[in-house]
């Protein structure tokens, strides 16, 4: 059973958002589908470096939108982002190091974040760039 389950909720109404939305959730599933499996950390960590590595390129795509459309809370937009890519940094190098694993507790905090993120900040951001005319 997949951990997150797209649906209308989630989407905000960009293609290229929502789309790549699309593909962060099937990521994290994925990573979840590993982590029920009981795969090997090395597995784990090639899986978790493919998550953090498509998320980087979305965040510098809405970062981009962020920019070329003048958003005006993207400081505040932008600050989610690093957060989120520094925790997911340091939990990959205590992976690395053997100091610790992937549990479901991780999990939940994944699905949590990108769900609260989705429904809150980048739905304002997509608010934003409908009105400025991007589709
Ligand atoms: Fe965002
Ligand atoms: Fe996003």
């Amino acid at each position: 059973m997949s951990l997150i389950t797209w649906s209308d909720k989630l989407a905000v109404g960009v293609e290229i958002i929502d789309q790549q939305h699309q593909k962060l959730v099937q990521l994290i599933n994925g990573l979840h589908a590993h982590m029920v499996a009981g795969d090997a950390p090395e597995i784990m960590c090639k899986v978790l470096d493919r998550v953090i590595e498509y998320t980087g390129f979305h965040f510098e795509t809405e970062e981009q939108l962020m920019q070329e459309y003048d958003y005006p809370y993207s400081t505040t937009h932008k600050r989610q982002h690093i957060d989120l890519v520094n925790t997911a940094v340091s939990l990959q190098e205590k992976l690395k190091t053997g100091n610790t694993h992937i549990t479901m507790e991780t999990m939940h905090f994944l699905q949590d974040w990108l769900q609260h993120h989705i429904l809150e900040t980048d739905k304002k951001f997509a608010a934003y760039l409908k009105s400025k005319g991007v589709h």
